[in-house]
């Protein structure tokens, strides 16, 4: 039987012979993109490569309109006021996601309501969130979490019923579809992030896609400074602009021509890595689950087309010798050499969302400030996710072969035949 590599034995996958796909990932379309922008002098807004972004970018998630911004944080936060939420309000966000949708309803002096989620996909539970409705909930905001979609149906039927808003966090998501329709154009508004991890990037960067024209008026203004442009041709006839008179206070989150030049030949590659993401993800999670101790996430069959942010999978001590998560996650790392982490921390006990450090913004009453604590919150589903369970890669191990799938599975398989080393 082979020694582990944390023991010192030889890892299953040698990167330097076999590394793993890199990422980002560009070429000379990238290149020519970027110079293009340079020799054209309009470097800033609303230039030509961000008005064919937005169009495209509609076009690919279905929508009537989609705008850019800074990133995928700024997208939530002038999504969550276009809905008119604001001081007080309380926003509906699942307990498991990166800290700023959370903070996007912090931001805006709202109150975020941590919400746990379903144990199988990692996603806002929707029983739960009609029992943590009250008079003031305002929104929801759903996240379709690393490789799984929030159950759009239950939570759009609540939304619907309560009279609530919903923006889909899609920060995971670009390009997924929950029964034919795409990922940011089941709620009222999509919210999408760039990031350089995220699955088409600009280094940083956001979109917000919307059918509604009165929402996107609102959102074209508090994204550039609260500036109405004129209406153009093509919008004449729409009932957009103008309707709220002609300024709307708001400040810059606009994103360069630079980004939506970058971003117009990401969004060429995504179908293409999206679908070898989703064979591969396939294939190993057909074999995952013959392995002992491993589950794949529960993959809802109304999800027409996947996108993986994350590929995660579940781990049970219990079933594993009683290896601990951390253990297994380290020594899976050793024998593949790439990164092997955890889910997000759960919002209640998150390093990074912690609205107690800063009073001189956000204690604007008493109640106001016990209420946005997020320790009042009881999240059991997020805590043993993260805790106990998440074994979870980046997206570009999916992004090679089928054989990449072999060595991972081959390295689960090598720990538990070991696992004895270990504890
Ligand atoms: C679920 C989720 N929402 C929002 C964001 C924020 O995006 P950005 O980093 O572009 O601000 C992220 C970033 O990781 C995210 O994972």
């Amino acid at each position: 039987m082979s020694r582990l590599a944390l023991k010192g034995g030889t890892p299953v996958r040698n990167v330097r012979r076999n590394p793993w796909p890199r990422w980002p990932v560009w070429d000379e379309r990238e290149e020519k993109a970027l110079r293009e922008v340079l020799h054209s002098g309009v470097w800033s807004y609303n230039g030509p490569g961000e008005r064919r972004f937005n169009e495209a970018f509609a076009k690919f998630t279905g929508t009537k309109y989609a705008l850019s911004l800074a990133n995928g944080t700024v997208t939530l936060q002038l999504a969550l006021e276009a809905c008119g939420v604001g001081y007080g309000d309380e926003v509906i966000v699942p307990g498991l996601t990166w800290q700023a949708t959370a903070a996007a309803a912090l931001d805006i002096n709202a109150v975020p309501i941590l919400v746990d989620v379903t144990e199988d996909t990692w996603c806002l539970d929707p029983a739960k969130v009609e029992e943590a409705i009250t008079p003031r909930t305002k929104a929801l905001i759903p996240v379709h979490l690393y490789g799984s979609f929030a159950d759009m149906d239950a939570i759009m039927a609540v939304a619907r019923k309560r009279g609530l808003k919903v923006i889909e966090d899609c920060a995971h998501k670009h390009g997924g579809a929950w029964k034919g329709q795409k990922a940011g154009s089941i709620g009222d508004i999509g919210s999408f992030s760039f990031q350089l991890s995220k699955l088409m990037t600009a280094g940083e960067g956001g979109a917000l896609t919307t059918s509604d024209p009165l929402l996107y008026e609102r959102l074209d203004a508090l994204r550039n400074c609260g500036r109405r442009p004129e209406p153009d041709a093509a919008k004449k006839g729409e009932g957009i602009y103008g309707s709220e008179g002609n300024f709307l206070q708001s400040g810059n989150y606009r994103m360069t021509d630079f980004q939506a030049a970058l971003l117009l030949e990401q969004l060429r590659r995504l179908p293409r890595h999206n679908k070898n993401r989703d064979k591969n993800a396939q294939y190993f999670n057909a074999r995952l689950a013959q392995l002992p101790g491993a589950l794949p996430l529960r993959r809802d069959q109304r999800e027409t087309a996947e996108a993986y942010y994350n590929f995660s999978f579940r781990y049970k001590q219990e079933q594993f010798k009683g290896l601990p998560v951390t253990r297994f996650r380290e020594a899976l790392s050793a024998e593949l050499g790439c990164r092997v982490e955890a889910s997000y921390e759960p919002l209640n006990a998150c390093s990074l969302y912690a609205p107690y450090t800063k009073p001189w913004r956000y204690k604007l009453t008493a109640k106001h400030w016990r209420e946005i604590g997020a320790r009042r919150f009881n999240l059991p589903v997020c805590r043993r996710i993260h805790e106990e369970e998440s074994v979870c890669f980046h997206h570009t191990v999916l992004m090679g072969t089928q054989a990449d799938m072999d060595l991972i599975l081959e390295a689960i398989q090598k720990i538990y035949d070991n696992a004895e080393d270990l504890t």
